[in-house]
């Protein structure tokens, strides 16, 4: 018997991560937020590689970062019921959603060598994994390349404006206007990169149910894709 395995996938700040997040833990799964392992490796790179007069690590050879990460090693070590990153022994969950990893992850994203390392690395860790429950995985391309054969694959989208606000809203910052229309234009170049990369671009798979959750709280998203788990494995 296989892991049962839940994909979320969908643009930046769509609230992937929160909703699998949740949704693993109301059916008593693990989670697993992929974004976070190119994260790490990003982290990784940036602090043993350097940044160097490079713009945005563009020039990082892409077998240097796959070395470094099994030296280190970079890795998703399974705590409680979620995969948390770890670089060299240490858990980077916090170290990794500053701003300087954020700017350069898409580019360590599209490396091809760095995206069939991570996606070895999920599937070890879920292969790994006690069968008994499942888990649920998050990222860009969880339910095309990853796990195509995920019985339950879910696209999340939302408009740029509302993930806008939200992105915003989670910071802690004043949602005025300017801010909101600046942000944005962030999240739509970060689609634009993930989307018209050549390797694994963001895309839904073609039987993945698309969520629309513009209009959805946190909880009502979260509630639809627990509701469509349970349609799809039941019992
Ligand atoms: O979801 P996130 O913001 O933590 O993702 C960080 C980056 O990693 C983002 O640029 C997209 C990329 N990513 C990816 O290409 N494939 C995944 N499965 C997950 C993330």
């Amino acid at each position: 018997m296989t892991v049962r395995v839940i994909a979320i996938d969908g643009p930046a700040a769509s609230g992937k991560s929160s909703t699998a997040g949740q949704v693993a833990e109301r059916l008593g799964w693990a989670h697993l937020d992929s974004g976070a392992l190119y994260r790490a490796l990003t982290l990784a790179a940036l602090d043993n590689l350097g940044e160097g007069g490079r713009r945005k690590g563009e020039e990082w050879p892409a077998q240097q970062v796959v070395d470094l990460a099994g030296r280190l090693p970079v890795r998703l070590v399974l705590a409680g019921n979620s995969f948390r990153p770890e670089v060299a022994g240490a858990d980077v969950e916090q170290a990794i959603r500053g701003e300087r990893v954020t700017r350069f992850v898409s580019v360590v994203a599209a490396m091809p060598e760095v995206r069939t390392w991570v996606n070895t690395q999920q599937r070890r860790a879920v292969g790994g994994m006690e069968v008994g429950g499942g888990v649920v995985v998050d990222g860009r391309d969880i339910g095309t390349i990853v796990f195509p054969e995920a019985p339950l694959k879910v696209f999340l989208t939302a408009t740029p404006h509302e993930r806008a606000r939200r992105r915003l809203f989670q910071r802690g910052q004043a949602v005025d206007v300017e801010l909101v229309r600046r942000e944005s234009q962030a999240l739509e170049a970060r689609d634009a990169a993930d989307s018209n990369r050549r390797v694994a671009p963001l895309k839904p798979a073609q039987d993945a149910v698309l969520l629309d959750t513009t209009a959805l709280t946190l909880e009502e998203q979260v509630t639809r894709v627990v509701e469509l788990a349970r349609a799809r494995f039941p019992g």
